[in-house]
């Protein structure tokens, strides 16, 4: 098969397009002829390396967000050869003490880490994690959703219980993760300031929904979230930003304010003033994908058209180099994906 696959650890420049040995599906397995493949900032970790820590099998196929048709299944199965179907990218341990009780899981592993993802024509995945996509959804847009989308429902009504008619401040609303929140936030009834880095950016993102926006390269954001919000602050910050925002986050939070954390793109280490949680009474919650039932509500809701993923534009597989260059730059507004025709 054709997949797009780097052999160390580099720039783009260690990107290959080329001939992969097609996967083979064991018990329980399906193999799945992929349609298309959303691109996630994690594909750019692997290919980096970032940290060091995710000992993955090399040569590697990245992708996390698949979409396609069950071209041969291993195991009883509730699908049918030839099928439409879409994959949910958390898979629990099954081993944890958690998995065991039937709650969910607290070593959640990520499709395409450890084992070859969907920058290819053909994937492996467990029977459990496939689902019928929605038929109404093409396939471009069923591989937008399924991570982010998971992670933004996660993050907003399964960690923070955002309650409508809260604020809710986005950090990241051009990105794939930010841009999920977007539609969840509205959903939930919650008030959406969003960041954008230029003016031009931020009169995109309100016309994704957003009710304000703040400009982070120009603007005191501390001081433009409190004059929005008369003197108040947020209920909920939604980080994925890290280090570089993470003082404004806290600042910006009103007295039992939350934030939700989900990522580190720009550097893992924050500090903050240990008295101002407690005065305040501040929580921070992680985040980490979601569970099989958050899923299942995402796509339900996704399927009846209350959750809509917003999509910034399409590559060809074979040009899986450029379309990560554009996340890397960040010109994009919403999910790059993948497709193979
Ligand atoms: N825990 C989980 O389950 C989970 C799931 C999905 C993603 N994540 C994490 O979430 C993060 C985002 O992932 P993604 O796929 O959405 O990546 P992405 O599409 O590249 O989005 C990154 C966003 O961060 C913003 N950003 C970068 N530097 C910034 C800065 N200095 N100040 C303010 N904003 C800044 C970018 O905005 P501008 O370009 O406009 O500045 C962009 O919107 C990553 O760290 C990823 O690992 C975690
Ligand atoms: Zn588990």
């Amino acid at each position: 098969m054709k997949a797009v696959f780097f052999e160390r650890p580099g720039g783009l420049e260690v990107l290959r397009y080329g001939d992969f040995d097609d996967p083979i599906p064991n018990e329980g397995e399906a193999l799945v002829r992929v349609k298309a493949g959303g691109l996630n900032r994690l594909d750019i970790w692997l290919r980096e390396d970032r940290d060091n820590i995710r000992n993955i099998p090399m040569p590697h196929i990245p992708g996390s967000d698949v979409s396609g048709t069950v071209e041969k299944i291993v195991g009883q199965a509730g699908f049918r050869i030839g099928q439409d179907v879409v994959l949910n990218p958390a898979i629990p341990c099954g081993l944890c003490p958690r998995c065991k009780k039937g709650q969910p899981c607290e070593l959640v592993k990520i499709f395409g880490v450890k084992n070859q993802g969907g920058y290819a024509e053909y994937v492996v995945a467990p029977i459990a994690q496939l689902y019928p996509k929605p038929p109404h959804l093409s396939f471009i847009e069923a591989a937008a959703f399924p991570l982010t989308m998971l992670t933004a429902w996660h993050m907003l009504a399964g960690r923070a219980h955002v309650q409508p008619g809260e604020t809710v401040f986005i950090w990241g609303a051009s990105g794939g993760l930010g841009s999920a929140a977007i539609p969840v936030a509205r959903y939930l009834g919650a008030r959406i300031i969003a960041a954008a880095k230029s003016e031009e950016q931020a009169r995109r993102i309100r016309e994704l929904g957003v009710d304000e926006t703040v400009v982070y390269t120009r603007d005191d954001v501390d001081q433009k979230v409190k004059s929005l919000t008369h003197g108040q602050g947020v209920d909920v910050v939604f980080e994925s930003v890290g280090q570089k925002t993470w003082p404004t986050t806290l600042a910006m939070l009103r007295p039992f304010g939350r934030v939700v954390i989900a990522g580190t793109t720009t550097g893992d280490v924050g500090t903050q003033d240990l008295s101002d949680l407690y005065v305040r009474q501040l929580s921070m919650l992680g985040a980490r994908m979601g569970t099989k039932e958050e899923f299942e509500t995402v796509l339900r809701l996704i399927a009846s058209g209350h959750l809509k993923p917003i999509i910034d534009r399409t590559f060809p597989l074979s040009q899986a180099a450029e379309a990560q260059r554009r996340m890397v730059d960040g010109k994009h507004i919403g999910k790059i994906v993948l497709e193979i025709p």
